[in-house]
């Protein structure tokens, strides 16, 4: 029996976490940090904010968990141009105070740390990217993310903590919320199509390409990553493939019920934005990985999901 901990556990990736883990069928006691109060089965659900030190001091020597699987950040990239103190803030201060109560309360916790793709040095030949390519943030949510990451691999090295860093590519799934290019695509969809009155969606820099993977494939490397991944070590997350944000309207539109004509929104063109972003996934595929579920169908999943709850 573990006692497994994952911050941030209500949101997009959490919630998809749990059910992996739920559906496993094991003795395992799950607790979950939220920032509100929630009643779910089979889970303790912590209602607090991970930037009040003192209160993850307590949940952890409380808890006692032998996995925590580090999952709560301020995760929008578009939204960290608009308040960057906010959100380096918020993710900095939460990790170091993970880190901190690990260190006092739980040394002997495995941390699953989530960083991310978007700290690295971009390749401008649109090449995959290695664990070992250079950071070089280039907004404020990477540089969010980059110092997490930096703090983690200090705190393994300083303190003799059992910690993997997973930096994920992007990856989308129902419940992601707006403000992530599909969820904002999709949802414009759903609604135009219930509107008679609206005929035009909304969109940013189509010209940048990103590597998409299924939420439930990224989170069943993570659950991998707890149990195979090497203490000290970085792994990155993704298909390894590269697609077009302009392709991925295409598909969208493709699956939309009626015909939808494209704005470019100056206000979605970000001050700067990478223009490819690939995993080299070796690393990880090493360890028995691969992205599984093709991405229509992911999108399409998404695009159901949407009309769903306009309902
Ligand atoms: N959000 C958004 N909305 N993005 C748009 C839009 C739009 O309407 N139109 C075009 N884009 C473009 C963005 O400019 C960017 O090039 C790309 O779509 C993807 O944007 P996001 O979905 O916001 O993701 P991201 O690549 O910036 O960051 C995501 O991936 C990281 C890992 O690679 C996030 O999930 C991060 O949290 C994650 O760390």
């Amino acid at each position: 029996m573990q006692k497994i901990l994952i911050t941030g556990g209500t949101g997009f990736a959490g919630t998809h976490l749990l059910k992996a883990l739920q559906k496993r069928d094991t003795e395992d006691e799950i607790h979950l940090t939220s920032l509100h109060e929630h009643q779910l089965p089979g889970v303790q659900v912590h209602a607090l904010n991970l930037i009040d030190a003192a209160a993850v001091e307590k949940l952890i020597q409380d808890i006692q968990p032998d996995q925590i699987y580090h999952l709560a950040s301020l995760a929008g990239v578009a939204d960290s141009f608009k308040d960057p103190q906010t959100v380096i803030n918020n993710n900095f201060q939460l990790t170091l105070n993970v880190l901190e109560a690990v260190r006092k309360f739980a040394p002997q916790a495995k941390i699953l740390l989530i960083s991310s793709a978007e700290i690295y040095k971009p390749n401008l030949e649109g090449r995959p990217i290695a664990e070992d390519g250079l950071l070089e943030p280039s907004n404020p949510y990477a540089a969010s993310k980059a110092a997490q990451d930096l703090l983690a691999s200090a705190y393994g090295q300083s303190f003799n903590l059992n910690i993997v860093r997973a930096r994920p590519f992007n990856h989308i799934g129902p419940g992601q919320n707006k403000g992530f290019v599909v969820a904002d695509f999709a949802s414009q969809i759903a609604a135009i199509e219930k509107d008679d009155q609206i005929h035009e969606i909304k969109v940013g820099n189509l010209k940048a390409a990103r590597d998409f993977t299924d939420v439930d494939d990224m989170m069943r490397a993570y659950i991998l990553l707890m149990e195979k991944g090497a203490r000290g070590e970085v792994y990155n997350i993704g298909r390894g493939q590269a697609i077009k944000i302009q392709a991925i309207l295409d598909q969208l539109l493709a699956l939309a019920h009626k015909k939808i004509d494209v704005i470019i929104d100056q206000e979605r063109l970000r001050p700067i934005d990478i223009p490819t972003i690939v995993a080299d996934n070796r690393k990880i595929a090493a360890l028995g990985w691969q992205a599984e579920v093709p991405l229509e169908e992911t999108l399409a999943h998404i695009l159901e999901d949407w009309r769903d709850k306009m309902v």
